[in-house]
């Protein structure tokens, strides 16, 4: 089982927890071109990361965590760095599989497989397969995932139901939309974190983070800590989420 460091996960106010937590990892590569290294070397630093913050994220006992790991337009990088990225994706699923089902986690693939190799898409399978009954986090990787293919894969699916007569157009509501998406079951996102500078979404679960607060930070990826990922929590816990309504 993963420890648990509880002096920090005690700063966390436990009624004022997100359920579900969103982040896009960037900065890698920045983060290592600033040391003289090659842009792989911040992916994996960036890995070593993503296992920091999950295992956090299982002792704070959150429902749900998204991480961007892989986007529908991150195919247009160099050959090279797209093959580095999916080795370096199936060799932590490899190691890490075992682990993460020990600690009951529930992981689930976001996005398109059918461009990933077949043994990475077995893989990926046997991962999920491995822990679809766990009851602990909900652990969602987003990898070839688009808001926009997402949607659109949703609007397909609608399209054949309507089609096939097993639905009419009218009924269709925003649970029956929510329910054709790869999140379908799990709550929306309640924050969204991004790291390293940038302030923009990229494509990110636009559907899901209608409502979402934002947190954004200077830090690369690679320098994210447990720590400051309980601040963006505490932050949370501050704000005022009104979802259009008023302040009583
Ligand atoms: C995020 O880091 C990881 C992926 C997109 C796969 P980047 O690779 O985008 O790093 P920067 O933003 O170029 O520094
Ligand atoms: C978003 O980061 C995708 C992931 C973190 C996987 P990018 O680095 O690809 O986004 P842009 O190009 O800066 O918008
Ligand atoms: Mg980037």
């Amino acid at each position: 089982m993963w420890e648990s460091d509880g002096g920090l996960l005690a700063r966390v106010d436990k009624t004022k927890m997100p359920r579900h937590v969103a982040i896009i990892m960037d900065g890698n590569g920045r983060w290592a071109n600033c040391r003289g290294l090659l842009r792989s070397a911040g992916h994996t630093a960036g890995v070593k990361t993503l296992k920091k913050i999950l295992k956090t994220a299982v002792n704070l006992k959150l429902e749900a965590l998204t991480v961007y790991a892989f986007s529908t337009e991150n195919w247009k990088r160099p050959h090279s760095e797209v093959d580095f990225l999916m080795h370096l994706f199936s060799d932590y699923l490899e190691r890490e599989k075992l682990e993460m089902h020990q600690n009951n986690v529930r992981i689930k693939f976001l996005g398109r497989t059918e461009d990933f190799s077949p043994a990475l898409q077995k893989l990926m399978h046997e991962s999920a397969e491995l822990m679809k009954n766990n009851t602990g986090v909900k652990f969602n990787v987003a990898a070839d995932y688009g808001g926009q293919d997402e949607i659109i894969r949703a609007a397909q699916k609608l399209a054949r139901r309507v089609q096939s007569g097993e639905i009419l157009p009218e009924e269709i509501s925003e649970k029956i939309f929510d329910d054709e998406l790869d999140t379908f079951g799990q709550p929306p996102v309640d924050l969204l974190i991004r790291t390293s500078g940038e302030l923009r979404i990229s494509n990110f679960l636009l559907w899901q983070a209608a409502y979402a607060e934002f947190w954004f930070t200077d830090t690369p990826w690679p320098e994210f800590t447990p720590e400051e990922f309980i601040d963006a929590l505490i932050d949370f816990g501050k704000r005022s989420r009104r979802f259009g309504a008023l302040n009583n």
